[in-house]
């Protein structure tokens, strides 16, 4: 029996239980994310990190990552002329890999603090690395993010892409690994609301009158390694890995090998969301 997300696997869809649950594993697993994601990099050499940085508008002062982690999108962000970077995290081990990477600059705070409670002003960026999506009840961490970006200030996270179908490979991969984990967790609702999941879904999330219309800006980071390490990669980067029993995993990774079928390059789509406040 593999150890994490007791109360999903018990059942429950209560989001707090699924909140606790999470944190608890990356209590257990902090820096999981850069260790499976912050490897891999776009067709000409930038991590997901870069790409949101990127967005930051020149001129901005304050930025905020949600969900920032063991701060690897922090770390770039100090490297921009800012006067204020905030990370926000509910889990104290992944705060605490932040701050040991990012040392004493002074621009720098850290808030062990959940998406929809955090009590920061007039930013100019709220970015988000593979965060966002996770957090419920959704509705208040947008009303948050709202209260906390200044007039003309942008929002921009990233997620999975909605055409990810339009990926063979990545498409097969992701509908081998549902079904199994399906199969075990029949009752398992997903991560996070599901609304944020499409684009309808979150055109329904954001209002016209707090934010102007998002974009979607698909991207691929592209994974040059054999099979068996990209496997091992993504069991370890997908928190429903973690779900299924160590016979589904087995499973999982025997599926995904067949698909993958000895490729040692596979483009693996992701997506940025953007949008400001008005
Ligand atoms: C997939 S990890 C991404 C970490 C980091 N952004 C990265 O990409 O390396 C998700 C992070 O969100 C945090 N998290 C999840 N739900 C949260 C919430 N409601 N409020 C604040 N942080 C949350 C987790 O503790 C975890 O560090």
């Amino acid at each position: 029996m593999r150890p994490f997300f007791p109360r999903v696997r018990g059942g429950s869809r209560d989001a707090a239980a699924v909140l606790d649950d999470l944190v608890e594993y990356h209590r257990s697993n902090p820096g999981v994310t850069e260790a499976t994601l912050g490897a891999l990099t776009t067709r000409d050499g930038r991590t997901g990190y870069d790409l949101l940085a990127e967005r930051v508008a020149a001129g901005a002062q304050a930025v905020l990552d949600l969900g920032c982690g063991n701060g690897p999108l922090l770390e770039r962000l100090l490297t921009l002329p800012l006067a204020r970077v905030v990370g926000v995290d509910l889990c104290a081990a992944e705060l605490a890999l932040a701050r040991a990477r990012c040392g004493d600059d002074p621009r720098l705070e850290l808030l062990e603090a959940s998406g929809h409670a955090f009590d920061v002003r007039d930013l100019d960026a709220v970015v988000s690395h593979h965060a966002f999506y996770l957090m419920e009840p959704i509705e208040a961490v947008i009303a948050n993010v709202a209260r906390a970006l200044r007039p003309g200030g942008t929002f921009a996270w990233i997620t999975s892409s909605p055409r990810a179908a339009e990926h063979p490979v990545f498409a097969a991969l992701m509908t081998r690994f549902a079904a199994i984990t399906r199969r075990e967790h029949p009752t398992f609702g997903g991560w996070g609301d599901r609304r944020v999941w499409s684009e309808e879904g979150l055109r329904s999330l954001f209002s016209p009158e707090l934010f102007t219309p998002f974009s979607i800006d698909d991207f691929v980071l592209v994974a040059r390694e054999p099979s068996e390490a990209l496997a091992d990669r993504l069991l370890r980067f997908f928190y429903s890995a973690e779900l299924q029993s160590d016979e589904g995993r087995a499973e999982t990774r025997r599926a995904w090998l067949e698909v993958l079928d000895g490729r040692d390059r596979v483009e693996l789509p992701w997506a940025m969301v953007t949008m400001r406040r008005r």
